[in-house]
């Protein structure tokens, strides 16, 4: 049986990915932070109890910021692949926190690529890049355009970025980095703009909220569905050779378009409830994301399903489902009709993945 180990499994990535795994019949196993609270709330539709003979799902303590953690873990899993996908993650909150963002989204990437080769256990590993590299850099991105980050977490990102290729160069390591343009679902965490927004309707919608107050309407993001994207990691893991690919719709909107569509298909209207409040706007804003997925579509054979106006519609059904209230239906259908076999809607689990992680699930 094939195993991997995932960084970041409770965040919105690491719990698809999860997913995705398992369906395919991996063991995997992932790295969780201590908190006084449950954090595995992403997780809950998949665990098992560990003593459960067909249990194929694992976590372990560990913090990206303690090497021999690290090498504890690469050593006792022997993972066949590593998803690095932990990192502080948001961007707003890397200018108020740059040293710790640095620390884990940069460095813990070092500690991670250098347990791997400490151990002396080979295996493929894959690094989360980001679009914000690109930063300033002029539309549309590919990986032959040079980076030039306008946040200490872009700037960590180019750092983590090179350390894997350096690793891939210096040691033989099989290392690929997704550069990967912003990606959402019902479980984005509720404090990136898009969730932010599909939230608030429902808020609006259920009577707990009546305003919503946003930074910069005007930059632009290349949005797809995330699942999609988790898809495209554990293709690059597959390849003969370890490479980088730029993974994006090829689509961009700005942030007032999100904010006018998600408005109207709950039926309302934004101007009643948006404001600007200059606290979310950036130091240094990262204007115009656009990806040229060209080279992953024609070597990993990646092409995303979901547009823009269903991403928007599967996240205000999302929002809106889980206040209890009744919502259009679109966002099952869309996935229903589109998406594939091992991830449905929201947090159900599909028959695939049912029968992969066994009976303990029923
Ligand atoms: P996310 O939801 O913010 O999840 C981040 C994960 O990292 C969480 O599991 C978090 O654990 C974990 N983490 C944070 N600090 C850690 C530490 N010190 N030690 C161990 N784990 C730690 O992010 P995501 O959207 O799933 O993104 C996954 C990865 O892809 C990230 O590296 C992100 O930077 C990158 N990326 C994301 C996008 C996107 O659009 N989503 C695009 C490009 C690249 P807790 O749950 O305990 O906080
Ligand atoms: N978070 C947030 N909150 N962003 C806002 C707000 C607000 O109230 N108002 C406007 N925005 C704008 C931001 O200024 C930015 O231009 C855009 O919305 C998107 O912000 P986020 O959703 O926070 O995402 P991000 O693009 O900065 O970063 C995400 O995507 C990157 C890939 O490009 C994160 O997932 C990163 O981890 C990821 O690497």
């Amino acid at each position: 049986m094939q195993n991997a180990l995932i960084t970041g499994i409770t965040g919105q990535d690491g719990s698809y990915l999860a997913e995705l795994l398992l369906s395919k019949g991996y063991e995997v196993h992932g790295v969780i932070r201590r908190a006084s609270t449950f954090n595995t709330g992403r997780l809950d539709h998949i665990y098992v109890d560990p003593h459960t003979p067909s249990a194929r799902l694992f976590l372990h303590y560990g913090d990206l910021s303690t090497s021999s953690r690290l090498i504890d873990l690469i050593y006792s899993i022997r993972p066949d692949e590593v998803y690095h996908l932990g990192a502080q993650s948001h961007v707003m909150v890397s200018f108020e926190n740059p040293e710790y963002t640095g620390d884990i989204t940069a460095l813990g990437t070092t500690r991670l690529l250098d347990a791997i080769r400490r151990s002396g256990v080979t295996t493929r590993f894959y690094q989360a890049s980001s679009s914000e590299m690109f930063g300033a850099a002029p539309p549309p991105q590919n990986e032959q355009t040079p980076f030039h980050p306008r946040s200490p977490y872009g700037a960590a990102k180019v750092y983590a970025y090179w350390v894997a290729i350096n690793y891939r160069e210096a040691y033989g390591m099989f290392c690929s980095n997704g550069i990967l343009f912003n990606h959402e679902s019902p479980r984005r965490g509720p404090t990136f703009v898009t969730r932010k927004i599909t939230r608030a309707v429902a808020h609006i919608l259920a009577g707990k909220q009546d305003k919503l107050y946003l930074g910069n309407l005007e930059a632009k993001r290349d949005w797809g569905y995330a699942p999609e994207y988790v898809e495209s990691m554990w293709k690059m893991l597959q390849r003969e050779r370890p490479d980088d690919y730029v993974l994006g719709t090829g689509e961009s909107h700005a942030i007032r378009e999100f904010v006018t569509q998600a408005f109207e298909y709950a039926g309302l209207d934004w101007r009643k409830h948006v404001f600007i409040d200059d606290r979310y706007k950036r130091p240094a804003e990262v204007d115009f994301l656009l990806a040229d997925p060209t080279k992953a579509e024609r070597e990993l054979g990646w092409t995303p399903r979901i547009s823009f106006r269903e991403l928007v519609r599967i996240m205000v059904d999302g929002d809106m489902e889980s206040l209890g209230l009744t919502c259009r239906g679109e966002g099952a259908r869309i996935l229903r009709e589109k998406f594939g076999a091992w991830h449905q809607w929201n947090n159900s689990v599909s028959d695939n993945l049912k029968a992969a992680v066994g009976a303990v699930l029923g």
